[in-house]
């Protein structure tokens, strides 16, 4: 997304991957997007295929005690989403850049950065066995929270800011229609359960579990099972099909601060980790990446330098905005380990307001839909 958005403003990028192309277009992700990054979307001239084949939703349930609560998005906030996977994003990107002549270098080896302090940072990686230096203007760590670049800034500049949770989703991609039209996020006493979907044949399924799951130790029948007893509500059937692809997922709350060092800007998940609740990752990494590219625009069209320094700041507002709200679906719909009678009359009291309150159900709905961009 930003290798595009800078194309747009005609600048040049290399793109630097070490995963295959194949890997990087089949990733199951989640797939949520925000009103803004479908606009974006739309305003690149990538959005063709989101367009014919997103499923755009304006609302989501929430299930509690065995019922169901809509939140009306479109009324609390005149905004919806789309569905549509963040592979299929990718896939769309790549071949919009390459299409435009772009650089992307899949399957690169030993990449690391370097002289980020100077004018002229560098990239040394290995490609089919050859070493290569790359000399830049500017790098963008956009290489996730395990990738090199965060490492690669000396110690004592970065203050980090975790919070751990102790469960995980188990996820299963299914080939059975959609039990709903719209998502269903549910608390049940035995943990959290969501319905989501791909695709009007496709069903995408998530259950909490252990955060060390071995997912070995379920079968399909017993996932099927769980998410009957958890998704359960009067009148409504779940539908099961083949399933196609199963995994847990960790979840963790991280920040970094600030986002740069020299001439390194760090953007999405090297910068920072929300617990999937919400779909929120991909949304941010891209509010990221637009403010970069805005700053590099800036500095190369008119020698600012000031959107450059600003850009920490700038993301950090929303990043901590979109921790906080990832943070607060999580609580509100988890069952914690530590908890006691208490915390659970509490969480089902937050579920209860934000169901029945406007100003409550209009506070998820506005973030859900994706905060504006303030800049
Ligand atoms: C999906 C993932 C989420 O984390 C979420 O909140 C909603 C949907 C998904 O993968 O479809």
């Amino acid at each position: 997304m930003l290798s595009q958005l800078l194309h747009l403003q005609g600048i040049e990028s290399v793109v630097i991957e070490n995963r295959s192309r194949q890997y990087v277009e089949e990733r199951v992700r989640a797939g949520v997007l925000e009103q803004g990054t479908v606009d974006l979307m739309n305003e690149m001239g990538v959005g063709e295929r989101m367009k014919r084949e997103g499923l755009v939703h304006y609302g989501i349930e929430l299930r509690f005690h065995g019922r169901g609560h809509r939140i009306d998005f479109k009324e609390l906030t005149g905004k919806g989403i789309t569905i549509y996977s963040q592979h299929e994003v990718v896939k769309d990107l790549t071949n919009a850049r390459l299409a435009a002549g772009g650089q992307i270098l899949f399957e690169v080896e030993e990449v690391s950065v370097g002289d980020l302090d100077d004018i002229h940072p560098k990239i040394l990686y290995q490609k089919d066995g050859r070493a290569y230096e790359l000399t830049c203007d500017f790098i963008a760590g956009c290489d996730g929270f395990h990738g090199i670049c965060r490492p690669s800034v000396p110690a004592g500049i970065l203050t980090e800011y975790e919070r751990v949770y102790p469960f995980g989703w188990l996820g299963i991609l299914a080939e059975a229609p959609p039990s709903s039209s719209e998502l269903i996020y549910t608390y049940h006493d035995r943990g959290f359960a969501l319905l989501s979907m791909r695709t009007e044949r496709i069903s995408r399924l998530y259950l909490q579990c252990k955060p060390d799951e071995d997912i070995g130790r379920w079968s399909d029948d017993e996932i099927w099972n769980e998410l009957h007893t958890r998704l359960a509500s009067d009148g409504w059937t779940l539908t099961e099909g083949p399933v196609l692809q199963k995994g847990v997922t960790g979840m963790r709350s991280f920040v970094v601060e600030p986002m740069q060092y020299g001439r390194l800007f760090l953007a999405g998940d090297s910068a920072h980790i929300v617990p999937p609740t919400g779909a929120k990752g991909l949304n941010l990494a891209i509010a990221d990446v637009r403010v970069l590219a805005r700053a590099l625009a800036g500095f190369y069209a008119n020698k600012r330098q000031d959107l450059l320094n600003q850009y920490s700041q700038t993301c950090l507002r929303r990043v901590w905005k979109v921790q906080r709200f990832s943070w607060w679906m999580t609580s509100m719909l988890h069952r914690f380990p530590d908890e006691n009678p208490f915390d659970r009359h509490r969480q089902l009291a937050e579920l209860d307001y934000v169901t029945s309150s406007r100003a409550a159900s209009q506070s998820l709905a506005e973030n859900y839909v994706g905060l504006p961009m303030e800049w």
